[in-house]
């Protein structure tokens, strides 16, 4: 696999993840060719402190460089923690991604080349080894401000702005189920770009369509505060 990565795109600020001029992407001299460092990661390849069933074989050479071994520690802000993800929500990402219907300018960027060459046994035992994996706990150790108000907003919403509480579907401590994500310790900058996408309608969900519209720049770092401090 070839993958195509900006090092400085990803390394991005955890609190910088607002402005990805699309066109500046592909001028950047900076957008390296990363196959050498895959085929590094290839060669290290011990699933070491992952859980359950033996790794499926691409996760070395083609998920680690940017989720880690076991979806704890990205590398990267903008990179989700897959650790204990909810299995059907895993799958239905990786078959976004797949058929398109994903079309957030990161997921196009690092998600379509990835998902393209996955067919639905390799997208299930994916989402399985994903799943199984210990979820993270404060793992970040990085404390941003606004926890307080964030949980307010999690538990709460914003009744005159028709914000809802985001643990009627998220759960109480954001751990999610079924097609609804696990949010609890998921990253900071990850969580602001999702909201963000929702909010100006490039990642399409009905569902968070509708809540993220009134959202305010500060809300959604208060809410990825919280969440990624549980
Ligand atoms: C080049 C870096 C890179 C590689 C390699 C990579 N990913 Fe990703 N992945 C990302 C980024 C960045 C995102 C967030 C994209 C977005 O914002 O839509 C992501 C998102 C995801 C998501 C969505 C998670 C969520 O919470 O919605 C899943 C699932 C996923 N990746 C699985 C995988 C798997 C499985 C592999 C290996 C087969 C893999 N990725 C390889 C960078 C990568
Ligand atoms: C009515 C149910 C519902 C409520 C309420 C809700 N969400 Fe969601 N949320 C979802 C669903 C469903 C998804 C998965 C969307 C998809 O499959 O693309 C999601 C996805 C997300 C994601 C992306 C996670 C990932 O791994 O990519 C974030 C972040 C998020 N929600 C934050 C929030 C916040 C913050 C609130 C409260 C302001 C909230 N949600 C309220 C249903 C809900």
């Amino acid at each position: 696999m070839t993958t195509y990565l900006n090092q400085d795109r990803l390394r991005n600020k955890e609190n910088d993840t607002m402005t990805h001029p699309h066109s500046k992407m592909y001028k950047s001299k900076t957008f390296l060719l990363f196959s050498t460092l895959l085929l590094v990661a290839g060669q290290a390849s011990a699933a070491v402190g992952s859980v359950g069933a033996p790794a499926p074989y691409r996760v070395s050479s083609d998920c680690m460089v940017c989720h880690g071994m076991t979806g704890r520690d990205t590398l990267y802000p903008i990179v989700p923690r897959l650790a204990g993800q909810h299995k059907s929500y895993l799958e239905a990402q990786l078959k976004a991604y797949k058929d398109h219907s994903r079309a957030d300018q990161n997921g196009e960027i690092y998600m379509w080349p990835v998902a393209q060459a996955l067919d639905s046994a390799k997208i299930t035992a994916l989402a399985d080894y994903f799943n199984a994996q210990k979820p993270p706990m404060q793992s970040s150790g990085i404390k941003h401000a606004g926890v307080k108000e964030g949980k307010a907003i999690f538990n709460q919403g914003v009744t005159n702005e028709q914000i809802p509480a985001c643990m009627e579907c998220h759960g109480s401590d954001g751990q999610g189920a079924g097609p609804f994500p696990r949010l609890a310790g998921q990253r900071y900058g990850y969580i602001i770009q999702q909201l963000t996408y929702f909010h100006n309608g490039t990642r399409v969900n009905t569902l968070m369509n509708q809540i993220a519209k009134n959202i305010t720049v500060a809300q959604m770092k208060d809410v990825a505060a919280y969440l990624s401090s549980l």
